[in-house]
């Protein structure tokens, strides 16, 4: 039992049904978050971060249909599960930093009486210490005069207080799994910092396992182990944050690095990402990043992607493992897929030994490690 993650997310379709066509929202995307690990979520506004998040709490949209794929939190289905069972499961065991606080805040109940309800229902508050426990739950997220604060109303509060109402709210019940979805965004540096280190003292300490969202990829860069990048609905590539960030090898990963401001960066040097995320409910290419990408091959509108796999569990080199053709280099260098086709003037695919912080990519043109560097 040791062994099965948090969150399992694995090869998870899910589609919007609206009047204007379905939204083909996320595609084949997996990942996990273990006991004790903190896992980023990054991509474009639009790429599947918050869509995924919901379905990890059962809580996706009356039109969003998982058509596909498993979800399952430590071991447990969630996509299927009975609305009763998931109640049971949400603020004791899993819970959620929503993305906008007011909105996930109710406004004629005070902070207090809302993280209390929290409590009672699921951390075992009685009528007798629930305040209590609240006014320690606000006072652990740095709530100056948090009794004082308990008695407020959502309106009568800041944005960046009502975010960490919300996170309070999320953290009161010492939930196993905690979904940030872009916890810090309204926040002072500082505030962040500490809220940074709170997540991550609580992940140290009592094994809680985090899926960080954020935008803020200097944020990803420092507080979590792993990154997950999205972009429209398609999870591109994955890593151990050090690998990744030194050596993307998805060109969307590499833009999205560069367009990352930095202090060391003019704004000259800031990149742009090239064209726009694709309509979700249009027909779309293999890689939806097909129209952006300026390492396309003709093999990228022919081919279905190659599949995100991990190299070294499945005992496989490099990016590409054993559930897609294993690209082999002719004379000249070029890499050929089982097929014998050409894919890629160059790339890392099947021919280096794998790099102890190695990570996975899902492209046919990876970028080679010396361009990413
Ligand atoms: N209820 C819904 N009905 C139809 N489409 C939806 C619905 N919810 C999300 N989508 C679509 O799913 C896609 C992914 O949306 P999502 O909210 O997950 O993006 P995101 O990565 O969280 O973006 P952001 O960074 O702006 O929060 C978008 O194209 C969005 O329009
Ligand atoms: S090289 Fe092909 S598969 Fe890779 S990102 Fe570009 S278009 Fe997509
Ligand atoms: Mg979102």
């Amino acid at each position: 039992m040791s062994n099965v993650p948090l969150l399992e997310v694995d090869d998870v379709s899910i589609e919007f049904r609206t009047r204007s066509g379905v939204v083909k929202a996320l595609e084949d995307v997996s990942f996990t978050v273990a006991k004790g690990e903190i896992v980023g979520l990054v991509g474009e506004s639009g790429s599947g971060k918050s869509v995924s998040a919901y379905a990890a709490m059962g809580i996706l949209d009356a039109a969003g249909v998982v058509t596909k794929g498993r979800i399952a939190y430590q071991g447990m289905a969630i996509n299927g599960a009975k609305e009763r069972d998931l109640q049971a499961l949400r603020g004791r065991e899993m819970s959620m930093i929503f993305q906008s606080p007011r909105t996930a805040l109710n406004p004629i109940r005070t902070v207090g009486r809302q993280i209390g309800d929290v409590l009672r229902r699921h951390g075992g508050a009685t009528r007798q210490n629930w305040r209590e426990r609240a006014i320690a739950a606000l006072a652990q997220v740095r709530i100056p005069d948090p009794a004082r604060r308990a008695e407020a109303y959502p309106f009568e509060l800041s944005g960046g207080m009502c975010q960490r109402i919300c996170i309070a709210m999320a953290l009161a019940c010492e939930p196993k799994l905690l979904i940030a979805d872009e916890p810090t965004t309204g926040l002072d540096v500082t505030t962040q910092a500490a809220i940074m280190d709170l997540i991550a003292n609580l992940c140290r300490a009592r094994g809680m396992g985090a899926l960080l969202i954020t935008h803020d990829l200097h944020l990803a860069a420092e507080s979590c182990d792993r990154i997950v990048v999205m972009h429209a609905g398609h999870v591109v590539e994955t890593g151990p944050v050090q690998a990744l960030f030194a050596r993307p090898l998805h060109p969307y990963t590499a833009s999205l690095l560069a367009a990352t401001p930095s202090p060391d960066r003019s704004l000259d040097d800031i990149g742009a990402i090239p064209g726009n995320l694709p309509d979700l409910r249009a027909p779309l290419p293999p890689c939806r990043y097909r129209t952006r990408c300026q390492r396309a091959l003709e093999v990228c509108d022919r081919e279905p992607l190659p599949a995100l796999v991990e190299g070294k569990k499945e005992g496989t080199q490099g990016a590409f493992g054993p559930l897609h053709p294993q690209p082999t280099a002719n004379a000249a260098g070029q890499l050929r897929s089982g097929d014998g086709s050409a894919v890629a003037p160059g790339g890392t695919g099947g021919q280096n030994p794998p790099h102890p912080n190695h990570h996975t990519v899902r492209c046919w043109n990876p970028l080679r490690t010396e361009e990413a560097a």
